[in-house]
């Protein structure tokens, strides 16, 4: 028993203190400074801190767009003691935080796709999210992964996925019309898009015809809601446990939603007669039996693991883009005003929207590139090493957690100009895919390299659709209601949600 319990506390002191310490060391011989750590917290203490002195709450007359300071306070402050490369600590975990796209260049500048890898800590921690689909998977499973979902999000494919995006959008805009017309014009925006980018991601990765499928969907949401509307230490030993009711409910759901993907996979193989369905789900499955030899096709685990990956990497971060987007056009109205006449000129009153007249509406791409640059909703990005990386003189050590700060580079004024904290769509119309920043690694919505989001195409098509439904129908505008405090719960968010007056033309 003695001999039991003092092997458990050399494992435990080797893997929560000797092994970090051993990478931070390592880290740190490249001269890299940063904020002093406490055990077992690291220095997530003075983020949360310093999160809760920045609930800014004010109503519309004060909305600041300098997010990075009080979304990320301990960034903004970090960065202006240490630079923008320094070491910070999750828990018992060394992160090397980069916000200087040169010297990310420098570093991804070698490194294949296939040979990055996510950090440890957070595949643990979202195991039940994404399991072992696209966005943790690595090395040659990953160069598998990519290989049979890319081609689903080609053109034509996406194209046969509009109409689903139609009638739940048609949907919610009907409640707010009848919600209208009974005397209630504040609607709170964020709340409603959410449940229609859910249900228009479910629809278009494993469809909802039936009522697995629409199961599938509301445990999906249980389970989001269960993992990330708590109180979190990523990356302190045994955090789980602290959140055990939490933790276990999570796995119970998890188990609950594989069991009915499985199901729906398991129909689909016993009826398939070569024609698949044409959503994400029937479009992998025609892959994996078109390019079925072993090791090119995904195994039926896989499937289920890349369903529940494109609902969580696919429906909030549309949702709040589509936010975000409500929000500004309510502050600017007159770019309201020129979209509006644009979908006139480019997608006229037919009720079907024509997919192909999409790509005209260059206008609207330029005010979804400045939300997504402005209001970032995926804030970050995460790599680890592993292998040694050479950067100029500096080695980043293979193990290395790397944290990648999107909001702080999209936020730079040395990037962007001294109007960085403005709404001005306009910066996109010279250079459209970069808005005049000054490195081409300083915009990174969707993130960088082999890595890049394989569901933008998608989600630009989503985008348009939907803004497009909406702003032929309703005008927006602020209500005094509304507190701005984005704040970060895995994406970025309005905290106390975007409540709008929602007025029909
Ligand atoms: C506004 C909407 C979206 C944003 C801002 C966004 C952003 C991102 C970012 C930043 C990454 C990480 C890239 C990196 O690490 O370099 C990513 C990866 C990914 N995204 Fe998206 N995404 C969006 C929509 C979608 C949609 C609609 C889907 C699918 C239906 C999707 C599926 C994925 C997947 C599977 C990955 C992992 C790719 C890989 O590692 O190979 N995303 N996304």
């Amino acid at each position: 028993m003695a001999a039991s319990l003092l092997y458990l506390f050399l494992r435990l002191l080797f893997s929560c203190w000797i092994l970090p310490f051993r990478a931070y060391c390592k880290i740190k011989k490249n001269g890299f400074g940063g904020p002093t750590p406490s055990f077992p917290l690291g220095n997530i203490t003075e983020m949360k801190n310093s999160n809760n002195v920045n609930d800014s709450s004010s109503g519309f007359s004060g909305i600041s767009h300098d997010i990075h300071s009080t979304a990320f306070p301990y960034f903004a402050k970090w960065q202006m003691i240490h630079g923008k490369v320094f070491i910070y600590w999750l828990g018992t975990e060394p992160f090397l935080y980069i916000a200087e796209p040169e010297f990310l260049k420098k570093m991804s500048s070698g490194v294949l796709g296939k040979s990055w890898g996510k950090p440890m800590v957070f595949k643990r921690d979202r195991m039940p999210m994404f399991g072992s689909g696209l966005v943790m998977v690595e090395g040659d499973d990953w160069v598998r992964h990519r290989h049979v979902i890319t081609p689903a999000f080609s053109p034509t494919n996406l194209k046969a996925m509009a109409n689903s995006m139609v009638e739940p959008t048609t949907m919610m805009l009907n409640k707010w019309a009848t919600l209208i017309s009974s005397g209630q014009p504040e609607i709170d925006v964020e709340r409603e898009i959410t449940t229609t980018a859910g249900e228009i991601i479910a629809r278009t990765s494993f469809g909802l015809s039936n009522h697995k499928g629409r199961k599938v969907y509301e445990t999906l949401r249980a389970m989001q809601i269960t993992l990330f509307n708590s109180n979190r230490y990523v990356g302190v030993p045994f955090s789980k446990w602290l959140c055990l009711k939490k933790t276990l409910e999570a796995r119970k759901l998890g188990k609950e939603i594989d069991q009915l993907l499985l199901s729906i996979i398991d129909a689909r193989t016993k009826s398939w007669d070569g024609t698949p369905q044409k959503d994400l789900l029937g479009l992998l499955m025609e892959g994996s039996h078109v390019d079925g030899r072993a090791g090119k096709s995904l195994t039926i685990r896989e499937l289920v693991d890349e369903c529940k990956t494109f609902f969580f990497a696919g429906h909030e971060t549309t949702a709040l883009a589509l936010t975000w987007t409500l929000l500004l056009l309510a502050l600017h109205p007159q770019w309201q005003h020129q979209l509006r006449e644009e979908i006139g000129q480019v997608i006229g009153d037919d009720d079907e929207i024509v997919y192909a007249r999409l790509s005209n509406l260059k206008k609207m791409e330029w005010v979804m590139k400045e939300v997504l640059r402005i209001y970032s909703p995926a804030p970050n990005a995460q790599r680890q090493a592993r292998e040694d990386i050479k950067v100029d003189d500096l080695i980043i050590p293979n193990g290395t957690n790397i944290w990648i700060d999107v909001v702080g580079m999209h936020h730079d004024p040395a990037l962007w100009g001294a109007d960085v904290n403005e709404f001005r769509p306009e910066r996109f119309k010279d250079d459209n895919l970069y808005g005049g920043c000054k490195h081409k690694m300083g915009f990174l919505p969707f993130g960088f390299g082999g890595r890049m989001c394989v569901g933008r195409n998608l989600t630009m098509m989503e985008y348009k659709v939907v803004l497009t439904l909406m702003l032929r129908k309703f005008s927006f505008s602020t209500s005094p209601n509304y507190r701005h405090s984005p704040s970060i719960l895995l994406s970025l968010r309005p905290r106390h949600g975007l409540p709008l007056i929602v007025q029909p033309l």
